[in-house]
């Protein structure tokens, strides 16, 4: 069984880029309801997985698309919170180099990242990857779509696209939402280790591992 991760920061942390009002719709409903929904399919089947990411990988691989996507909005989820902070920060080290040879400066990236998250149609999230030559890339996934299933990807950054994701800041003005969230709330040092990760110096986050005592039950 998965356990709803708690958010590392207050609920009100975020503001005004983020709402605490949206956070707790957010994390509290949104984020919970497909750990609830994951740990229901779960049950059904009765069996404890080793890791988020294998059940992701299997239901990809599998075409099970209820499982995919609750488990990878799980995880997405998970990733976008702590790709975030309360800190406003600026990259650093190795991973402004790359930004800088990669886009120009980080200016030319947020306009990157805003125009790929503006040009999505739909639900979706929009991140910045790194592959195994330091190259960065932005790119937008669709629906629950991550980038476990995109071979040689390492995401650094994620934000949102669900209209639940910014509806009740900034209702129809996605632009707005994904200018502010640049501007203030990406995670500038968890970024830098997941770069670091994605050129072979340590691991990449993964999701916490499922609680191996827990029995699955259809009651979670
Ligand atoms: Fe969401």
């Amino acid at each position: 069984m998965f356990d709803l991760p708690e958010l590392p920061f207050t609920y009100d942390a975020l503001e005004p880029a983020m709402s605490a009002r949206t956070l707790r719709f957010h994390h509290d409903k949104h984020h919970a309801g497909y750990v609830k929904t994951l740990n229901e399919q779960l049950a059904a089947v009765g069996q404890v997985p080793r890791s988020l990411e294998t059940v992701i990988l299997y239901a990809s691989k599998t075409s099970n698309p209820k499982l995919f996507n609750n488990a990878a909005q799980v995880w997405n989820h998970a990733f976008f919170w702590l790709a975030m902070s309360a800190k406003r920060e600026r990259p650093s080290g190795a991973l402004a180099k790359a930004i800088e040879s990669e886009f120009g400066d980080l200016a030319k990236l947020k306009k990157a990242f805003v125009e790929a998250g503006v040009g999505h149609f739909g639900s979706g999230w929009v991140w910045l990857t790194a592959g195994h030559n330091s190259r960065l890339q932005v790119r937008s996934t669709h629906d629950a779509d991550d980038t476990l299933t995109h071979a040689g990807m390492t995401p650094l950054l994620v934000c949102d696209l669900w209209e639940h994701a910014y509806y009740l800041d900034y209702q129809n003005d996605r632009k707005g939402f994904l200018e502010a969230w640049f501007d203030a709330l990406p995670n500038w040092q968890f970024a830098a280790r997941q770069f670091e990760a994605s050129q072979g110096r340590g691991e990449p986050w993964r999701h916490p591992q499922p609680r191996p005592d827990a029995k699955l039950s259809k009651a979670s």
